[in-house]
C-alpha cells in the first residue's frame, strides 16, 4: 500500500520506517525543512536503537521518502496516517491545534477517497471532531477517519512496532475494517491480536492503558515507601506480586517516579477529560500528585543520606534521560532532582550515555554543573554517586573501583552511593565501606557493614 505519514516526530518516524520495512511504500511528511533534508540523507532527529539501520535500508530500497509537500503527494497515496504532536496545554488538557491544522490542510485536497488514520494520542471525541472540521471546509471531501493509537515505548520502539501485544483500530464502517486489515496483514499473519472497536473506545484504550501503567508504577513506589518503614524489600515484594498472573510482573519497578513525554501528559489529559465529562478519576488524580511529590521526596532522600547537608558536596549523577536507551529528558525525574540538589548548594557532575547534549541545553550556563566524558571521570573524588537512569552500563559498574575513586566529604562522613533504580543488591556493598541507599530496601551503613539497618531517613 502507498502510505503517507503526516508528522515526522517520534511516532511518525518509527511507524513510517517500520511500515516501509513491512512492504508499504511510505511518504513521510513534515513542515520542518531542515529535518526533512537530514532525513533524506538518512540522518534521524531522534535516538532510537535499531531505527538508523532500518532508515538507511529503506531509503536505499526506495520504500520510504521524505518531503515537506503534502498536497502533491496526496494523489499517489492510498491511506494517510496522522502522527503530529498533541502536547499538554497549561490546564492539562490536550492541545489539538496541530492535528486540526493538519486535517484543515488536507481537507481541500481530498478529491479521491482517502482514509485518514489518527495515530496521535487524542482524547475521546477528537476523531469525530476532525471529521466535522474537514466537512466544514470541503463538504464533498471523500474520506473516513479511523483511530489507531500507538503503544510504542521509547528505547524499544522498533521491537514494539514489529511485535506488538495488540493493535487497536477504531472504525465506524465495515469498509474501514477491510482497509486496515490490508495494511496490518503481516501482523495478522504473525498472530498479533487486532481489536476492532468504535472510534471513542479506541481513543480511550490508549489513555486507559497509559494511565493504568502509570498507576502501577505509582502504586509500587508507595509500597516501596512502606517497605522502608518496616524493613521489607520492595524488589521481592514486586517479584512475588508479579508472579500472580492477574497482576503481571511488568511496570512494578520502583524508582524516582515516571517521566517522559507520555505518562505525565496523558495522565493530565485523562484528569482533564474525565472532569469535562463529569466522571472525575480519583485514582488518576492521586497518581498525578503522588508522582509529582515523589521527585521532591527523592531530593529529600539524597539530602537526608548526606546527614541533612549537601552544601558544596560533589554529587556524581549517573543518568539524566527519563529512562534507558533514549536521549529524551522530557519530564525526566532527574531534572527536578538535580535542580533540587543545586538549590541546596550541591555541586553536580552529570554523565549520561546519550542525553548529555539535551541536559546541557536544558541547564544552560551553570558553573555548578560539569559534564565529565565518562563514568570514571564523573565518580572520581565525588562524595556521592547517584544513579537516576537504568542504563545497562550503570548495571555493571566495578563497585570496588568506584569505591576507591570516590572521596569522603570529611572524616565524619561516609562515601555515599544512591541507587534510585535499584540496579544493585544491598549485599553488593557489604565490605565496600560505603553507605548504600536504594528504594524500598534497607540502607547499608558503612560503619555497620554486614548489618542491614532499616532506613529511617
Ligand atoms: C509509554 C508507554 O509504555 C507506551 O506503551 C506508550 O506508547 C508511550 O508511553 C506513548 O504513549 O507514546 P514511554 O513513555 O516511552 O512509553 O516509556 P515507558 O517505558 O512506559 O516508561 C515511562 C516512565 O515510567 C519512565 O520514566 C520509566 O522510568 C518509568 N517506569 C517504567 C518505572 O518507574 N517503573 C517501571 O516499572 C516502568
Amino acid at each position: 500500500m502507498r502510505v503517507m505519514i503526516l508528522g515526522s516526530g517520534y511516532v511518525g518516524l518509527v511507524s513510517g520506517i517500520c511500515f516501509a520495512e513491512f512492504g508499504s511504500k511510505v511518504i513521510s511528511v513534515d513542515q520542518d525543512v531542515e529535518k526533512i533534508a537530514r532525513l533524506q540523507k538518512g540522518i534521524l532527529p531522534i535516538y532510537e536503537p535499531g531505527l538508523p539501520e532500518l532508515l538507511i535500508k529503506n531509503l536505499e530500497e526506495k520504500s520510504i521518502s521524505f518531503t515537506t509537500d503534502v498536497v502533491s503527494s496526496i494523489d499517489s497515496t492510498d491511506i494517510i496516517f496522522l502522527a503530529v504532536g498533541t502536547p499538554s496545554l497549561a490546564d492539562g488538557s490536550v492541545d489539538l491545534s496541530y492535528i486540526l491544522k493538519a486535517v484543515q490542510d488536507l481537507a481541500p485536497n481530498l478529491q479521491k477517497y482517502t482514509p485518514i488514520v489518527v495515530k496521535s494520542t487524542v482524547p475521546p471525541g477528537t476523531c469525530r471532531m476532525l471529521k466535522d472540521a474537514i466537512l466544514s471546509i470541503n463538504s464533498a471531501a471523500k474520506f473516513d477517519i479511523i483511530s489507531n493509537p500507538e503503544f510504542l515505548r521509547e528505547g524499544v520502539a522498533v521491537r514494539d512496532f514489529m511485535q506488538p501485544d495488540r493493535i487497536v483500530i477504531g472504525i465506524d464502517n465495515q469498509e474501514n475494517r477491510d482497509i486496515m486489515s490490508k495494511i496490518y496483514k503481516p501482523f495478522h499473519i504473525q498472530g498479533t491480536p487486532i481489536v476492532y472497536t468504535s472510534l471513542e473506545s479506541s481513543e480511550l484504550i490508549k489513555y486507559a492503558s497509559n494511565a493504568f501503567l502509570a498507576t502501577k508504577i505509582t502504586f509500587i513506589n508507595e509500597i516501596a515507601d512502606i517497605c522502608e518503614k518496616i524493613g521489607a524489600d520492595v524488589q521481592i515484594v514486586a517479584q512475588a506480586m508479579g508472579l500472580d498472573k492477574r497482576i503481571g510482573s511488568q511496570f512494578l519497578q520502583a524508582g524516582p517516579g515516571f517521566g517522559g513525554s507520555c505518562f505525565p501528559k496523558d495522565t493530565l489529559a485523562v484528569q482533564s477529560f474525565a472532569n469535562r465529562v463529569q466522571a472525575p478519576s480519583q485514582i488518576v488524580n492521586a497518581v498525578i500528585s503522588a508522582n509529582d511529590n515523589r521527585k521532591q521526596a527523592c531530593v529529600a532522600r539524597i539530602i537526608a543520606a548526606c546527614n541533612g547537608n549537601v552544601l558544596n558536596k560533589e554529587i556524581a549523577i549517573l543518568g539524566v534521560a527519563f529512562k534507558a536507551n533514549t536521549d529524551d529528558i522530557r519530564e525526566s525525574p532527574a531534572l527536578e532532582i538535580i535542580n533540587g540538589l543545586l538549590a541546596a548548594g550541591a555541586r553536580i557532575r552529570l554523565f549520561d550515555p546519550a542525553a548529555v547534549a539535551n541536559a546541557q541545553a536544558y541547564f544552560g550556563d551553570n558553573n555548578t554543573i560539569r559534564y565529565p566524558k565518562n563514568i570514571n571521570e564523573c565518580v572520581c573524588n565525588a562524595h556521592v554517586v547517584a544513579i537516576l537512569t537504568e542504563w545497562q552500563e550503570f548495571k555493571t559498574l566495578n563497585l570496588n573501583e568506584i569505591a576507591s575513586q570516590m572521596s569522603a566529604y570529611d572524616q565524619y562522613s561516609p562515601k555515599i552511593f544512591i541507587d534510585l533504580r535499584n540496579l544493585y543488591d544491598v549485599e553488593d556493598f557489604i565490605d565496600l565501606n560505603i553507605k548504600y541507599v536504594s528504594i524500598g530496601r534497607t540502607t547499608l551503613q558503612p560503619s555497620v557493614a554486614k548489618i542491614c539497618v532499616p532506613v529511617n531517613e
